[in-house]
């Protein structure tokens, strides 16, 4: 194993950090109207698009993004304040109906609303999903491309593993062989291990664990009790932005990007005779006058699970008749645009604490987190140099669990997790409403990883600038139901463990019986960040689905889409390698279709 030394090349170009001519923040200062790419969205997705594509001097890309940059920002810097982020200036704030199921409650649906993306203000967790995810993809889109085997190569070319900030001995903590080591964005091991979470090793290393240590949870197998792995470099965030975007990519003259740039539709070519796209229009005063850009070659959408739908859906892509309904001109009958958007969800299950120790739990006081943020700034280690996931735990249903008698398995294999526990122990500034003013607790809550339940996406005004119509539809299957109840059950007897005894004392509810349980997860549910599915690859031809395996907008030229809404199926994972390696292979594509 290899670890680059990237630390002094990184504290050398950090005072360059104002004045890169390629971010520019007015149309104004756009040297042209005309590009070979217009990329819709400098997100997780997008920004890989616009660094790939412009490897080549003669190609030349404009990035269009809604939010803005600032990389000075700590909460989208230091990780601990990831969860700072949320109902944020970075946050596109969307909301949801949660679903029927859940008495029509609204939940949150937070999405970065900055350049990176979501990337700029996620979790940081590193997961690539099972062998047998992308083996489904690969199956029910007729394209071998996306199995797990093709996909290692952009796994490789978009992953740098790197030392975690401590310089700790990462021995036994993950597997190298499984990783690479020369990509472009950091991934790393957590370099403060909390209390909890070296209870939950300790647990997964009994010889009955029911959760047993796994070596590498990225290996295509991951079921298990790991180390996690996070999106981290040298203590701070590494976001589509900070890697793909690193100033040796930014400075290229041919890349450009503009900042609050909200594009609300693309165009029809005038006198088109087949069904092509080259016109991108934004706005950068919200609506009170639009630009045009044009793409020469292709539009690249990549405004994420909703952004990217709600696009399309706004320049008359979609269900035709609903378009026309609300009076938007259709210019391409896509009934399934803004269908299928399937999340994860989870049940935020709060424990109490045995411990004096501030760093051992969630604390509300700021004078703790000056300190971290002390150390953080002087060393970049300590609680807040890791994001959640210092370990993951994952877990799958038995096989003769009763949902199988009457429900066919919505994982993609034996392979695949359908529960993960979401542990949350450190002392992020940020609290579920839910604990009032509370201190001394962590988070253990369940995420269902392969729900059965899809939602929808969809607008209900002709104005692109008003919010879509999301919802999630959540606990509509009954085995999202019996997956939840036997994620807060899991929860439950792997905290009773002898390692937590004498640290863990009682969660703030007492839900035992299944109702008890099933009421908890109906009341306190919430959307899972993790969408896809709103803009789903089908095989050519099929009738269902909005673009094709290689992400061309189906029945149309001179589009794709490239972001996390083109998976038809959510994978058993936090979502952003995924949509790392799909933006890494869409690139490829793109370059061999224009034999760039
Ligand atoms: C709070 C949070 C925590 C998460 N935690 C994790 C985690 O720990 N690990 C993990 O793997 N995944 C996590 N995820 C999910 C993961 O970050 C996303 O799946 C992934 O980043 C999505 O990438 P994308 O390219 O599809 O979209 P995004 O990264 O969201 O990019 C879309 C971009 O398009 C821009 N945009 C949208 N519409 C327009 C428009 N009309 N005009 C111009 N620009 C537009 C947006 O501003 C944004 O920059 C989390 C997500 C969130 C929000
Ligand atoms: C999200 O909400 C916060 C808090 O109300 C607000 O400051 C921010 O501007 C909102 N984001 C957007 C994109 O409107
Ligand atoms: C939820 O909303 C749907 C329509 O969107 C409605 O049919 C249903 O009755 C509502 N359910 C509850 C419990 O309010
Ligand atoms: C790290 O730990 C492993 C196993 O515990 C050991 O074999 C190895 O020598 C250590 N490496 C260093 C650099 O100390
Ligand atoms: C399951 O994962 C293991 C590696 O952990 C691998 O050897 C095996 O081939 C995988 N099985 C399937 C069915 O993918
Ligand atoms: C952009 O495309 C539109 C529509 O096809 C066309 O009217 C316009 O002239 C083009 N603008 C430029 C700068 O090429
Ligand atoms: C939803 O996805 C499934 C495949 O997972 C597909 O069969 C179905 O047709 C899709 N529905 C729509 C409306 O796109
Ligand atoms: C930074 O690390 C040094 C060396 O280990 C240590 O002496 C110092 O106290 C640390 N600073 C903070 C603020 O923790
Ligand atoms: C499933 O099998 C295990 C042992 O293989 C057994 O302990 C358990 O009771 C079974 N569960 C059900 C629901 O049958
Ligand atoms: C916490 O909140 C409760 C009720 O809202 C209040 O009575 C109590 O004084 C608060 N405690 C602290 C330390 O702020
Ligand atoms: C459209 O949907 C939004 C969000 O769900 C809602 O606030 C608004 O009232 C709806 N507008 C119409 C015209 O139905
Ligand atoms: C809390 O921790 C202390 C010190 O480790 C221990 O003595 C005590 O028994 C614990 N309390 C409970 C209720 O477990
Ligand atoms: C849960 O039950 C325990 C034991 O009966 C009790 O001490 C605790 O206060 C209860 N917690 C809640 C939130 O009701």
């Amino acid at each position: 194993m290899q670890f680059r030394t990237l630390v002094l090349v990184s504290a050398f170009l950090s005072f360059l950090s104002t004045g890169y001519a390629s971010i520019v923040e007015h149309v104004d200062d756009l040297p042209t109207q005309e590009f070979d790419f217009v990329v819709i969205g400098g997100g997780t997705a997008g920004n890989v698009i616009a660094n790939r594509l412009t490897e080549n001097p003669a190609v030349n890309v404009l990035v269009l993004e809604a939010g803005g940059f600032d990389e000075n920002d700590l909460n989208t810097k230091v990780p601990g304040f990831f969860a700072r982020n949320m109902g944020s200036l970075l946050d596109w704030n969307f909301t949801a109906n949660l679903g029927p199921a859940t008495d029509n409650r609204t939940g949150t649906v937070a999405r970065g609303f900055v350049l990176g993306g979501s990337s700029a203000i996620n979790g940081m967790v590193y997961t690539r999903g099972s062998s047998d995810d992308w083996d489904r993809y690969a199956d029910l889109t007729d394209d071998s491309g996306w199995s797990w085997d093709s996909i290692q190569q952009y796994i490789k070319k978009n992953e740098q593993f790197t030392q975690p900030s401590d310089f700790h001995n990462v021995s036994g903590q993950f597997d190298p062989a499984v990783h690479g080591f020369d990509g472009i964005n950091s991934v790393t091991l957590a370099s403060y291990v909390h209390k909890f979470d070296d209870l939950a090793i300790q647990s997964s290393l009994l010889p009955d664990a029911e959760i047993a240590f796994k070596l590498d949870p990225n290996d295509g197998n991951n079921i298990g009790l790991s180390w996690g792995q996070s999106t981290i470099l040298n203590g701070e965030r590494s976001s589509s932005a900070t890697s793909y975007l690193a100033p040796q990519f930014r400075k290229r003259p041919n890349l450009h990007i503009l900042l609050h740039a909200h594009v609300t539709r693309i165009l029809q070519t005038e006198d088109d005779c087949e069904t092509s796209f080259s016109g991108v229009e934004f706005t950068q005063d919200a609506g009170a006058t639009f630009q045009v850009v044009n793409a020469t070659k292709e539009i690249v959408v990549s405004g994420g699970a909703i952004g990217s739908p709600n696009v399309l859906l706004n320049s008359g892509i979609g269900d035709a008749e609903t378009l026309t309904n609300l009076g938007i001109p259709s210019t391409l009958d896509l009934p399934s645009v803004g269908q299928n958007y399937t999340d994860q969800a989870l049940v935020p299950y709060i424990w109490i604490v045995n411990s004096t120790d501030p760093n051992d739990f969630l604390s509300q006081d700021e004078f703790v987190r000056e300190g971290q943020l002390e150390q953080w700034r002087e060393n970049r280690t300590g609680p807040l140099a890791d994001g959640p996931g210092v370990t993951l735990c994952f877990f799958r249903l038995p096989d003769n669990a009763s949902i199988f008698e009457t429900v066919e398995d919505p994982s993609a294999g034996p392979n695949t997790s359908h529960i993960e526990m979401v542990f949350t122990s450190s002392n992020v500034g940020f609290l579920p409403a839910a604990v009032g003013n509370m201190t001394n607790f962590i988070l253990a809550s369940p995420n269902i990883l392969t729900p059965a339940s899809r939602g929808f996406l969809t607008i209900n005004s002709s104005n692109p600038l008003d919010r879509p119509v999301i919802n999630l539809n959540l606990l509509s299957s009954e085995f999202d139901v019996f997956a939840m109840r036997e994620g807060v059950k899991t929860v439950q007897r792997l905290l009773a463990t002898t390692p937590f005894q004498g640290f863990i004392l009682q969660p703030t509810t007492n839900a035992t019986t299944d109702e008890e349980i099933d009421q908890l997860v109906r009341e306190t549910i919430s959307a899972g960040l993790h969408p896809v599915g709103s803009a789903a690859m089908s095989p050519k031809g099929a009738d269902w689905g909005v673009v094709d395996p290689d992400l061309k907008l189906k029945g149309a030229k001179g589009v794709r889409v490239v972001d996390a809404s083109v998976l038809p199926l959510v994978p058993s994972a936090h979502t952003q390698a995924p949509v790392y390696i799909v933006a890494e292979r869409a690139s490829d594509l793109i370059k061999a279709d224009w034999k760039l």
